[in-house]
This record gives C-alpha cells, structure tokens and sequence, in this order.
C-alpha cells in the first residue's frame, strides 16, 4: 500500500486539522513535539504522512501531486487559484475577507476613484475591484500587517482577512465592504482521487460524520 501524504498548512489550522483527524482515529504523534524541527511526519502503521507547509505553498504541491491532500483556507485557496478539488469545508479558521480603511475611505469607494489598495491578497483584491466592482484602482502587494496601510498613507484601503475584527478596532478602522467569507477547507490532488479513491473517500465520510 502506498502512502496518501497530506500537506498542511503550518500554525493554527494544522493543530486543529490534527485535532480533527484525531476524531477519525489519524494520529501522528511524532507531530506533537513543538520543539521538532521535521518536515515530514509518518504513521507507519496507517501508511500516512504528514508534512507542514507554508500556507501559500499548499495549494501548489497538491496540484503538482506531492501532496495527495491539503488543508489550507480558502483565501488561500482563491489567491492561489491553482487546480484541484476542492472536498469540504472543515468548519474553522472561519473569517471574512474584507475592503477595510477608515470611514472617510467610504465615500473613495462609492465615487468610484481611483484609489490605492494595499493586501497580502493581489489576486483576491484585483478579481474583486476589476470583475465585480468595475472600479479602477492601484494593487499594492504587502506581506503583513497590512493595517499600518491606511494608518501612515500608503493606500486609502486594505483588503484584508477579518477575524474577531479587533486589530481592525485598535487601530481606527472598519470593516467597508464583505467579499467573501472563508474558513479552512480540505483539497485534494486530481491524480490521487482516482487512484487512490477508496482510501481519500474513506477519509472524507468518516470526516463529515464527526463535523
Ligand atoms: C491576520 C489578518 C489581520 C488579522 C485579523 O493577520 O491579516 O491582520 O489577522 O484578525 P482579527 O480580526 O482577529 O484581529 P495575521 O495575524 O495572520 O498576521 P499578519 O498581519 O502578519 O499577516
């Protein structure tokens, strides 16, 4: 039998997915050691592997087939936009993907300018402004706290991931429009749902009964 490996994506939503599949009886305890600097965990026994990945790269080696499963959010997901099936929602890591700024952004967006839009999410912030919002503006890529955006001029809005809304809160700004809401979802190589139908599946059913 060969392995189904999962790739993961590493933080918060590879701790709950393990405490997921626990539910199932999918253990790896090797992975529970926080000290570990391993990539790549094994269960022997059930012909499993496990490998934590950064989250942007998830959707990528599960469409090159190095991973036969991923888990990894939809944000993710749709900024990727890479190709595979997209199985379940696993129900956490639950956010909205937002436009936010300060309330007087909100009239820049009603008037339709031409304004400046920070995010770590390019893809996600153009499809929206270009395809749904036929409103022209600036796409400015940033790779974290993208907050400090609006705060010091950078760009009049951000599109961001809102969670608990509060770092939005402590630094003065608001939520303006919703895109798309988001939460964790499991993915899965074109090639391995064929060959490997019956043990993904296996995996998928029991997963929905305990969700
Ligand atoms: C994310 C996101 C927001 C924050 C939202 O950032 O980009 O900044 O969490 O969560 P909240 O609504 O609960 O406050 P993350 O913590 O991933 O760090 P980053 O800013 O470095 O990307």
């Amino acid at each position: 039998m060969r392995y189904i490996t999962f790739a993961l994506a590493k933080g918060r939503l590879a701790k709950k997915t393990m405490e997921l599949l626990e539910k199932i009886g999918i253990f790896c305890e090797e992975m529970k050691d926080e000290k570990t600097r391993k990539l790549i965990f094994v269960n022997e026994e059930l012909k499993l592997k496990f490998f934590l990945a950064k989250a942007t790269d998830v959707p990528t080696y599960v469409e090159y087939g190095a991973a036969d499963i991923g888990v990894v959010g939809k944000d993710t997901i749709l900024e990727e936009g890479r190709h595979f099936y997209e199985v379940m929602d696993l129900g956490f890591g639950k956010c909205r993907m937002c436009v936010c700024g300060p309330e007087s952004a909100k009239e820049l967006l009603e008037r339709n300018e031409l304004i400046r839009v920070g995010s770590k999410y390019p893809e996600i912030a153009k499809d929206y402004f270009y395809h749904k919002k036929h409103q022209t503006v600036e796409i400015i890529k940033l790779n974290g706290s993208v907050e400090l955006a609006p705060i010091v001029g950078l760009s009049e809005v951000i599109v961001d991931i809102v969670e608990t809304g509060s770092t939005l809160r402590e630094n003065g700004l608001q939520v303006l429009e919703e895109i798309v809401e988001c939460s964790a979802r499991m993915v899965v190589n074109e090639v391995s749902m064929k060959m490997e139908q019956e043990r993904i599946m296996d995996i998928i059913t029991r997963l929905k009964e305990v969700i």
